[in-house]
């Protein structure tokens, strides 16, 4: 354990508390805006990380919990400075969030890094937002607090409940087969996001901040409370008070980020039925702290951890407030028993075991005994062979039983505009057990890794009533989305991947309980197309597309910017003053 801070050794009291002329130049303009030494002076500067924006639905309510997490902060004692950044909104920022959320972690960490900070809490929640915050603060290594954003209110439309993603997928198939006419669509538009809050489905939202609370880097509890609830009212102003103390302690990041908490976050995403996309960012968090974990460790808990959280999409029925008036994630946690190691330190100093003692579930529905799941296992398995040397994903449990053991016809796509217009096309020569195959739309060939790997099923095969097939492609899909789709295939096809060396027509093998993923071409007919092959031209010829594609790592190694993994060594040296 490191040394307790004293108010001389603050961060901040490099910038304020030396009598010289650049600290009265700071002193001076801290005085320009209003304040006094009262209000910095031997007080831990806390940055609130707020990701606040009119492009950002889910973070709406943040302009207002900021107020309350500055409250809590002025209430133990410290100071608040908030320090706006790139809000990410998953559903306006395109061609895809996670072409920018290395852009958002380095945001994070550099504001950390060059302000008169000394701790910071971090508010987001809205899909990337927590993997890209979490990971700059972790490189920052200042103590820090995740705030989640909360799920927002439960979708409604004539007496039915909607969720996020899930149902839109579900009711536009509805739409393309002619079921629904214009006036009940405006309604579903309008009945489907009802309140500030982030996805109230299991999608990649409820995903990480999932994860970050078994991580411990929430207040026990913070993940599940709704956006509305004036409980998160009072979890924000709890971030503000805890992360004062947190200063004081010297509680830093790497004492939080282990092995262990790790790996109870993996085994809770597993629990939970998680988004896909936990793979990618558990991933890339755990290097930033040093830590490896790897497909192959994913591949081991989906095979061992039961879904417990009857939630959609792997659940057929409740949303995430249904989750929280169940007990909530302490709750599940503390049913997950010993598959959780008590022993990890979480932001409250404490053990994580301890703050589940006495969490109980209150809807054995809701969330499942563990010898009632909802599904035994499957929440994610790793495919491997020679369409995926370094690996591919799936979730078994989303997908209709009789396509886990599948072999059929590749319908191979360059394009999503090509793919799409061949799925429109009422004549498309299409079987059900064809597999439809999206390249080019990996990291470097999307850009960014879109979340194109829901393929939608040929309009000739949902006019026959087929509502699942196999889809194969290097992007990602939706946390909410759902299907026999195998994503993330490693190395993507725009690096020269072997799934750029498959053809329309090649015969595709995919066999889950085997983890196995493979195009039946011999070797010497793939050494020819390897010979053949061109590389695609890049995207963007400069900014930070081009910078982006020159450094970002494959699906398996979280799609981490190289130029960010951590080195040995003392590490980046704190600013001149
Ligand atoms: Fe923000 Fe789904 S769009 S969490
Ligand atoms: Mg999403």
């Amino acid at each position: 354990m490191t040394e307790r801070k004293t108010p001389e050794t603050l961060r901040s009291a490099r910038w304020f508390a030396k009598d010289d002329m650049r600290s009265f130049a700071h002193r001076s303009r801290m005085m320009q805006m209003g304040l006094g030494p009262e209000d910095w002076a031997g007080r831990p500067i806390i940055a609130l990380i707020n990701t606040w924006s009119e492009a950002q639905p889910c973070h709406l309510h943040f302009r207002d919990r900021a107020l309350d997490v500055k409250r809590g902060i002025q209430q133990a004692g410290g100071h608040p400075m908030e320090l706006p950044a790139l809000s990410l909104s998953e559903s306006l920022v395109k061609p895809s969030t996670m072409l920018y959320r290395n852009l958002l972690a380095m945001e994070a960490e550099e504001l950390i890094r060059s302000h008169p900070v000394d701790g910071v809490v971090l508010m987001g929640g809205c899909d990337k937002t927590t993997p890209a915050l979490v990971m700059g603060a972790i490189s920052a290594g200042v103590p820090m607090i995740y705030m989640p954003a909360g799920p927002m209110m439960r979708g409604h439309y004539r007496g039915r409940s909607l969720g996020s993603g899930s149902d839109i997928w579900k009711y536009w198939d509805e739409r393309r087969a002619g079921a629904i006419d214009d006036k009940e669509w405006t309604e579903i538009e309008g009945g489907i996001a009802r309140s500030p809050g982030h996805c109230m489905t299991m999608g990649t939202a409820s995903t990480m901040t999932a994860i970050a609370e078994a991580m411990g880097l929430t207040l026990p509890g913070a993940s599940s409370i709704p956006a509305m609830d004036a409980n998160h009212v009072r979890m924000a102003a709890g971030c503000g008070r805890r992360v004062v103390d947190m200063v004081w302690e010297n509680l830093t990041p790497d004492a939080l980020v282990t092995p262990a908490s790790v790996r109870n976050a993996g085994v809770t995403a597993m629990a939970m039925g998680c988004s896909t996309n936990a793979v990618i960012h558990l991933i890339a968090m755990a290097r930033r702290a040093g830590v490896t974990f790897g497909l192959d460790d994913f591949d081991a808990l989906g095979r061992d951890v039961p879904v417990i959280a009857n939630i959609r999409p792997s659940g057929d029925r409740y949303l995430m407030e249904d989750f929280y008036l169940a007990g909530g994630l302490r709750a599940l946690m503390a049913r997950l028993g010993e598959r959780i190691d008590p022993s990890p330190i979480t932001v409250t100093g404490r053990p994580i075991g301890e703050t589940l003692t006495n969490a109980q579930v209150h809807d054995d529905d809701v969330i499942r005994p563990l010898d009632n799941p909802i599904y035994p296992e499957g929440a994610l398995a790793v495919l491997r062979g020679n369409l995926a040397p370094d690996g591919a994903v799936m979730k078994p449990c989303a997908c209709a039983p009789h396509l886990l053991v599948n072999e059929g016809r590749a319908l191979v796509f360059d394009s999503y505009p090509e793919m799409k217009a061949a799925t429109d096309d009422p004549d498309l020569d299409v079987e059900p057990n064809d597999v439809l195959v999206l390249r080019n739309a990996g990291p470097i060939g999307g850009p960014g890794m879109p979340e194109w790997g829901m393929l939608p099923i040929p309009i000739k095969l949902i006019r026959q009533g087929v509502r699942d097939m196999v889809r194969l492609s290097d992007a990602r899909m939706s946390g909410t989305s759902y299907g026999a789709c195998i994503l993330h295939c490693a190395p993507e096809a725009a690096v020269g991947g072997p799934l750029a060396l498959l053809r329309t027509g090649d015969r595709v093998a995919v066999d889950v309980p085997g983890r196995r993923l493979d195009m039946l071409v011999d070797e010497a007919e793939l050494a020819r197309r390897r010979a053949e092959w061109v590389a695609p031209a890049p995207h963007h010829p400069r900014g930070y597309g081009a910078i982006f594609a020159r450094h970002v790592t494959q699906a398996d190694q979280g799609c981490d910017l190289d130029v960010l993994a951590p080195v040995p060594g003392p590490g980046i040296p704190e600013p001149d003053i």
